[in-house]
Order: C-alpha cells, then structure tokens, then sequence
C-alpha cells in the first residue's frame, strides 16, 4: 500500500546573512511576523494537512526554535493564574505535535540538510517546507500538492512564475503541461542568467518528495555555491521517475530578505484580526503623506 504523508522536514539551519546584523546570534525563522515567528507559519500550515511530525533541521544560534515549540509551563501556569485563557490556549495549541531537532553541523546546502533528515523520515514520503517563503493560508498550497501526490505517488514541487529579472535567485525548470496548472518536468537549473533560463517557471519553498531523493543526493556533487544543491539531486531523478511540477497562483510572501519580508509584514498585519483596522489606518495616513512628497 502507497504510504502517505505524515511528517514534514523544516530546514532551518542557513546563516541567514540577508538579516545580518539581526541573525548573528538568533535565528532568521524566529523573525515575528505580526505576533508570530515565521517558522510557526510554515508548521500550521503543515498541520492544516494533518501532519503531526516535524523533522527541523538546524544549526548553530538556533536552540530559540526548539523552546518555541516546547511546553512554556511557566508561562502556561502564569497565563492561568491571571485568568487569559484566551492566550493560554493560543500558546498552548500546537502543543500536540511532535518535534525532533537534528543539527546540520555544517550549513552544506539545502540537499544536504535534507540529506541529514534520513533516519527520521525513514522510508515515507514526506514534506518539506522553507519557512521563509510564506504562503497565504487561504491559499491551501501543501493540501493541493498533498491531493496531487494521492493520485499520482511521485515527487510533487511547487512553481510560481517569476519576473525575469528575478529567475537568477530561483531554481527553474523545464516540462510539458500534463493538465492544467501540472507540469511534469523535464530539466531544472539552479539559479540560470535570465538568458540561459529554461522558463519563467521557478521552484518555491513546498516539496512533497519520496524517500529516493535520499540516494540521489548522496551521488550529488557540490554546486552553484559549493553547496550540495538539492535541483542538481531532483535533476538526477527526474531521469529515472517522474517529478512534477504544480504551479501555484495564490498569494506567496518572500521574507527571505530585508524587502520581501517588510512586505509579508505588512500583507499579514492587513488580514490579521487584533491589528488590520489600526494599521490600515495608518498605511493609508503613509500613503497621503508619500503622495504629497511626489
Ligand atoms: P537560503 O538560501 O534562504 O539561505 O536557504 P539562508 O542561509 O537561510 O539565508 P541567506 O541566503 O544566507 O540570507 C533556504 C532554506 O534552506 C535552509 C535555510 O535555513 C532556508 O530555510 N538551509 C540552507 C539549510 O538548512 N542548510 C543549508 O546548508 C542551507
């Protein structure tokens, strides 16, 4: 019987050098967005799909992630104590997941913190999440990409389309349309020059993979960056299985970087019920004042 997806693979073990200064001794998936770090993002969207295990990869400067997601018995005593049960059950709601840590040790690449998630995935597929690209949660990506590896049993990632003056940042791929918005994909290439890209079509931070990737990324070579890169590990298999591509049109928040992750801010302070009226307000006394300057 085809198993299913049941665990997650969150890598978080990067430097994170575009935060620098603010990631030299904490780590950039802890970044509040609104009144939540960005990893939490990532893991509720996982468990909206029904995934209870969570492998995190991390690395030096990252135990922070660990004591988020751990039981804040202080904290939960005191909360009750002064009767907020309202946060009481907010801190206190993913407490039912279960999380192993495994370091990286080296930050090698992304194939390679995959690579490090073996002995805990065993022989499942599983997800894998980037907790720094931000999905819209209305926009039900993981759960799309989980009904498409349901029927088709194979390794599943997810595409946007990108300007071509951004493609060089991505890994983007080749392949034919086998229905609509589902690529299978043909070739991919890490981070090409807009003119040697083979589309406009780039790999973003959802996987669902099959446990095989393991063997291909032991046989990768490092990369682009020295790096053991994990499109050079899909490339290879995608010449002995099938990989396909699901192209996503909802809303993706980069906050990857300084600008990308202002921009998350803002979008997910507008949707978020304790603060959209009065920073709504305030964006648009911002707005009249940036059109007076123009
Ligand atoms: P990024 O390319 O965003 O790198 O990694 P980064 O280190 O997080 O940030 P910058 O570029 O230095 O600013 C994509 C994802 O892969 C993880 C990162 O934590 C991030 O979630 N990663 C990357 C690892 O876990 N290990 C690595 O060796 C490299």
């Amino acid at each position: 019987m085809t198993k299913k997806v049941r665990k997650a693979v969150l890598p978080t073990a990067g430097l994170g050098t575009r935060f620098l200064p603010a990631t030299k001794a904490s780590p950039k998936e802890m970044l509040p967005i609104v009144d939540k770090p960005m990893i939490q993002y990532a893991v509720e969207e996982a468990e909206a799909c029904g995934i209870s295990e969570f492998i995190m990869v991390t690395g030096k400067s990252k135990r922070a992630i660990e004591d988020h997601f751990d039981y804040a018995w202080e904290l939960e005593e005191n909360l009750r104590s002064k009767g907020e049960h309202k946060m009481l059950d907010e801190i206190r709601r993913l407490n039912h997941l279960q999380f192993a840590y495994i370091r990286q040790g080296l930050p090698l690449g992304l194939g390679h913190a995959i690579h490090c998630s073996k002995a805990f995935v065993n022989d499942e597929p599983f997800a894998v999440l980037l907790s720094d690209d931000i999905i819209d949660p209305d926009d039900k990506l993981l759960k799309n990409m989980m009904k498409l590896y349901n029927k088709y049993h194979a390794t599943i990632l997810a595409l946007q389309r990108v300007p071509r003056s951004d493609i060089h940042r991505y890994g983007v791929i080749a392949g034919n349309e086998v229905q609509k918005n589902l690529f299978r994909i043909t070739d991919m290439v890490e981070k090409p020059a807009a003119s040697a890209a083979p589309s406009d079509l780039a790999i973003i931070g959802r996987y669902i993979l099959t446990p095989d990737i393991f063997r291909f990324i032991e046989t990768t070579i490092p990369g682009k960056g020295k790096e053991i890169q994990l499109t050079d590990a899909l490339k290879a298999l995608l010449k002995k299985k099938p990989v396909f591509g699901f192209l996503f049109e909802g809303r993706r928040y980069d906050a990857g970087d300084k600008a990308g992750y202002l921009k998350a801010t803002v979008e997910l302070a507008l949707k978020s019920p304790s603060v959209k009226d009065d920073f709504r307000k305030y964006l648009l006394s911002v707005i009249s004042k940036l059109q007076k300057e123009i």
